[in-house]
């Protein structure tokens, strides 16, 4: 089997981060979220994998190379635009051929492999098989119905009324009649050629498509709480490491706590699961639960906890603790005695601030 990431779209939902940086980049527990999406493939002992992608291709490219790093063979599959998921499958033809093939959706984090579910895929004689996950909104969510041999009937798009509790997680696996699909669909209302409707095609015209309910956790990074939720959960399994080539003085480390290469911590108290980036410096600072403080990052008498904070950013002489945030890279936040004392900002478009 090959494996096929999306990793184009739009990013609207992450704005402003994806002005200038690929969503799927942007690191939970200091790994980029495609790069988990390409470990979890790999795991399944899938080494052929194509990487849809849009405007931000240099970047991804640059950030992954052939792929030889994780032990597999990268594609790159130009998306003009991103027209949509199924829209994505379709130019991925000439890459995936006849093959059977995983698709996983680039800015998705799952706990737990896909190889098992992979092998029972590649050992079955079905046409396609969806990943579901048992939600408590599925109002919010494409729905599946099942019917009563647990094959897949319908798949909903944000029902009012729920036929189940059944989300679509990002995870699908299809055969080659998937190609029949998608030539056939026509784009959706909002201009998108939907992959739920390709796989509806599939199911009206008769071709077997079953579900596997996900057990673990599974987050969808579309938006700043979605990471920040992906990161806590990430952070909790983290084997933790202290790297011999960090510096610890004066300082109380938790055991749930990662630190990095060159990292280096003075006068701080570290509470875990928490992850120190290479070369960064926490100095008089509190650093709470179900932070990732990512590289070169500069952190002065201040308190943080369930963060993230990207790399080069500085915050310093902050009076209030920092929570709940996502900041960006090479952003500076610090407090000022100047006059007149007022609040200062310079916001990029679609920024967010709360103030208490
Ligand atoms: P989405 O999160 O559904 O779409 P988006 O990335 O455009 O984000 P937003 O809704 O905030 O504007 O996409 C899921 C994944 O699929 C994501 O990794 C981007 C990728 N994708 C493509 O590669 N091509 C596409 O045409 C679309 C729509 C998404």
């Amino acid at each position: 089997m090959k494996g096929l990431i999306l990793s184009g779209g739009k990013g609207t939902r992450l704005r402003p981060f994806t002005y200038t940086q690929a969503k799927q980049l942007i690191p939970v527990a200091n790994k980029p979220v495609l790069v988990r999406a390409i470990e979890t493939i790999r795991e399944a002992d899938i080494t052929e994998i194509g990487i849809v992608v849009g405007d931000t291709h240099a970047e991804i490219e640059k950030a992954l190379g052939n792929g030889n790093q994780w032990g597999v063979n990268i594609t790159y599959i130009p998306q003009p635009s991103p027209d949509g998921l199924a829209h994505a499958v379709k130019i991925s033809h000439d890459f995936l051929g006849d093959e059977r093939f995983v698709m996983y959706l680039g800015d998705n984090v799952i706990q737990g492999g896909i190889g098992s579910l992979i092998r029972d895929f590649a050992e079955s004689d079905w046409n396609s098989q969806i990943v579901l996950k048992e939600v408590e909104n599925a109002q919010s969510y494409g729905v599946a119905k099942l019917r009563p041999d647990g094959s897949i009937e319908k798949l909903i798009e944000k029902p009012k009324v729920p036929p189940s509790n059944l989300a679509l997680v990002g995870i699908y696996m299809f055969d080659p009649h998937i190609w029949e699909a998608v030539n056939a669909i026509k784009p959706s209302p909002r201009g998108e050629y939907e992959i739920t409707d390709a796989i509806q095609w599939m199911i009206d015209a008769g071709y077997q498509v079953y579900p596997h309910v996900h057990k673990g956790w599974w987050v969808d990074t579309g938006k700043a709480p979605d990471m920040l939720e992906a990161n806590s959960l990430v952070l909790e399994e983290l084997k933790p490491n202290i790297s011999p080539e960090s510096v610890i003085e004066n300082s109380q480390i938790d055991r749930r706590v990662t630190v990095e290469r060159g990292a280096r911590i003075i006068n701080s108290v570290v509470r875990g699961p928490t992850i120190i980036g290479e070369n960064t410096v926490i100095e008089n600072s509190y650093v709470g639960p179900f932070t990732s403080i990512y590289h070169h990052v500069t952190i002065q008498n201040c308190e943080i906890e369930r963060s993230i904070i990207l790399e080069n950013s500085a915050i310093r002489d902050l009076h209030r603790r920092l929570q709940d945030s996502l900041i960006g890279r090479d952003v500076t936040i610090q407090h000022s005695d100047e006059k007149p004392q007022a609040l200062k900002m310079n916001l990029g478009d679609h920024s967010t601030v709360w103030i208490l």
